[in-house]
Parts: structure tokens; C-alpha cells; sequence
């Protein structure tokens, strides 16, 4: 269903109450999410971005019944990946003739994934499209926000940044503006969809919002290609996205374990019980790698200062829920953290140093010892469990 954004440019994307799961299993998309695509109907009638294929029929069909398809002019695909790209082969088998504007990185996407042999207009930064009516769309390269063939568009006149995934979060709403929404629903998104996806690129996103700003164009309106519209104080987003770029870290400490028999949880919980003695102010958070879901513990980790992560060992390792994070956190390549680890074991007992070692691979500062607990930990062990998490407290503060 079209819905009107400003001046000439409407929402014609789908919002997908049901999705759980997106770039596969990958992320968790607890309050599913929505593929935007817009409209402008200037001189020219432009179409911004698609849907997800599963959608592809549906959406063709709207912009025929709403708009008829023959009105379209051309496409700009600011980005080629699935889910905003996947209805363009439904889209052009009906209208074959319609020209496509994406950046040279963007036609070779494009060309992998749909085998199309579409007239693409190769853009790059700084190249504009005259849409008619004294507007233009303007075109910003964005590399790796979020792939190698990324860009932004921007409406003169309406100052609309069509921006892509940057800026976007996945949440589905039928109210379309950020003004309209649940803010704390809205920004648990945001952060998410910044600590899952953006981080690895935080130096990118850095230059390209320096690049923005410098280019000094109002922006009264951001539109992105998930979630919702930013129309009250866009900037807001832009903000927070250059604070999160900056090695971004709160006075908060997570204690990551996965644990077999109780023993490692027992030690999790009597570190954070000390961690909490020695800092009250520092938020403290306990988590199960095996009960809990992959991208809210991620969260977790990008938001704070320092991580506490234990397993006991099995076959000389780690349990498969803690190795599979440390993976996770490798790719992501946080940047200024602390962190330390812990684990119970029985006959060998390497999980800990193992941690360890993963941990500061991933560019982890490990400021104490592991905490290795030979077998189930006692009143006494405990009890040194506490002290180790009061000292490693101590030690960040
Ligand atoms: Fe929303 Fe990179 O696709």
C-alpha cells in the first residue's frame, strides 16, 4: 500500500510481521522487520530499492494497481543484496525496457545473483539523475554499509537521504515514522542492527558520516531500506551511529558461560555477584551462550567495557555455544575491550586458556589470569570466584 513520506515521494515496500529469522538463521528478528521501497513522482517517476523475493509477486502487483507500471521511468537500486533487490527480476520481466542506476559493484551483484541482462546506468559519487521539476537525485557511494556495492540517494528539494541499510533496524510497523513508535522498542533495533552488522565497518561508517556532514546538505528526512522512516530529527540516528563507530563501550560488563553440570554457571554467577560488590554502578549482566539468542548477546558484548566468558572443557575445548560467539565476536572485530576467563573442569582443563587465547586474537585486552575451577566449586572456590570478580572490577574502573 503506497503511504505518503513528503512532497512526492511515497512508501511502497512490505512490512513483514512475521520474519524471525533474516540473512538466513544469521539474526533474530524478534519484532520482524520490513523492506522499504519508495517512490518519487517528480517529471520523472522513479523507483527506489525492491522487496524480498517471497514478496516479489505482491509488490509488482501493487505498483501495478496503484500506480500502473508503465509510469515507472527508471530504478535506482541503492543496494544489491536479496531482500531489496529481489523483486527486480519480477519488475523487469514485465517492464523490460526500464533503465537501472547502481553503482559498477552494484551491476556485478546484481548480474551474480538474478542472471539478468537489465540496462544498468553505472553511478558513482557526486553523478546525479535530473528527475525533473528542478529536483535531482544525487548519488553518495557508501562501500560496506552494508556491502561493497552501497550507496545512498538524496532528493533535492524534499532533502530526503535514501540511505539504504544504514540508519535502518529491523522492525516491522505499520506506523512508518520514528516519531510513532515505541522509542525504546525502536533503539533496542537500532543498537542491534549496529552491533550485528555495522561494527566490523565502524571505520567506514566514521569517513562516510564525516563525508556526509562535509557535504553540508540539509537532510530533513531519512529513508532507509528497514524499518522505520526518521522524519523527527533525522539527524538523531546520524549521531548516534558516530558515536557507536568510536570504539563504543558503557560501564558495563557481561559474563558469558555455557555450563555442563552447573559448575561454570555457579562460578559465572559468583564473579558477577562480585563484579557487582566491588562497581554498583556498573551494570552487570549474566548470560547462557546455549539459552539465549546469538544476536542479543552480541549486543550485550558491543555495549560493554569489558567480558567475562567461561566454558568447562570437553575433549581438551570449549562447548560449541561459547566457541560459536567467540567466532561470532572475532568477525566483528570489537575494538577497545577488556575481557578474562573462567571454567570448571574435570581431568584436563583447557577451555579457559583456550578463551583466552581466541579472546585476544580478537583484539580483547585480557586484564586478569583465567579462573580455572578443577571440579565442582566449592563454598570456597566460590568465594574466590567473588574476589576474582571484585578485582576485575577494580581493575577497569
Ligand atoms: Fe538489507 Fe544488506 O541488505
Amino acid at each position: 500500500m503506497k503511504r505518503h513520506v513528503a512532497g512526492k515521494v511515497s512508501w511502497v515496500g512490505k512490512v513483514d510481521w512475521e520474519l524471525r529469522k533474516f540473512h538466513g538463521s544469521e539474526y533474530s528478528t524478534h519484532r520482524g522487520s520490513s523492506y522499504n521501497s519508495y517512490l518519487v513522482e517528480e517529471g520523472k517517476t522513479v523507483l527506489i530499492d525492491t522487496v524480498w523475493q517471497p514478496f516479489a509477486k505482491e509488490y509488482v502487483d501493487n505498483l501495478e494497481a496503484e500506480l500502473g507500471l508503465g509510469k515507472i521511468d527508471c530504478i535506482v537500486q541503492n543496494h544489491a543484496e536479496t531482500d531489496h533487490s529481489g523483486a527486480l527480476p519480477e519488475l523487469l520481466r514485465r517492464r523490460p525496457d526500464l533503465p537501472v542506476y547502481c553503482t559498477a559493484n552494484g551491476v556485478k551483484s546484481l548480474k551474480g545473483l538474478w542472471h539478468g541482462d537489465w540496462d544498468f546506468r553505472v553511478v558513482k559519487t557526486g553523478d546525479s539523475l535530473d528527475i525533473g521539476n528542478g529536483k535531482k537525485l544525487v548519488f553518495v557511494e557508501a562501500p560496506m554499509l552494508h556491502w561493497p556495492d552501497s550507496m545512498f540517494s538524496y532528493l533535492t528539494g524534499d532533502a530526503v537521504l535514501f540511505s539504504n541499510d544504514a540508519f535502518g533496524q529491523h522492525y516491522a510497523s505499520e506506523a512508518l515514522f520514528n516519531d510513532l513508535v515505541d522509542q525504546d522498542e525502536l533503539w533496542a533495533e537500532c543498537v542491534k542492527y549496529y552491533a550485528n552488522i555495522l561494527t566490523p565497518f565502524s571505520a567506514l561508517v566514521s569517513r562516510k558520516i564525516d563525508e556526509l556532514l562535509g557535504m553540508k546538505l540539509p537532510v530533513e528526512i531519512i529513508a532507509t531500506s528497514h524499518g522505520i522512516v526518521w522524519r523527527k530529527d533525522p539527524l538523531q540516528i546520524v549521531r548516534k551511529y558516530a558515536a557507536w563507530a568510536k570504539d563504543y563501550q558503557e560501564d558495563r560488563i557481561t559474563v558469558l558461560y555455557d555450563s555442563m553440570w552447573e559448575g561454570t554457571r555457579k562460578l559465572a554467577e559468583a564473579i558477577a555477584q562480585g563484579v557487582a560488590e566491588a562497581s554498583p554502578s556498573t551494570a552487570i549482566v549474566a548470560l547462557n551462550t546455549a539459552k539465549t539468542d546469538k544476536n542479543d548477546v552480541i549486543t550485550e558484548v558491543f555495549r560493554s567495557k569489558a567480558i567475562l566468558v567461561g566454558s568447562p572443557t570437553i575433549n581438551k575445548g570449549i562447548l560449541a555455544s561459547v566457541a560459536g560467539i567467540l567466532e561470532v565476536v572475532e568477525g566483528l572485530r570489537f575494538k577497545g575491550k577488556k575481557a578474562a576467563s573462567f571454567g570448571c573442569s574435570g581431568w584436563s582443563g583447557e577451555a579457559p586458556k583456550k578463551i583466552a587465547e581466541a579472546l585476544g586474537k580478537s583484539g580483547f585486552e585480557i586484564a586478569a589470569e583465567s579462573l580455572a575451577c578443577p571440579w565442582e566449586p566449592d563454598e570456597a572456590f566460590l568465594d574466590r570466584a567473588r574476589e576474582y570478580g571484585r578485582a576485575f572490577a577494580a581493575k577497569l574502573r
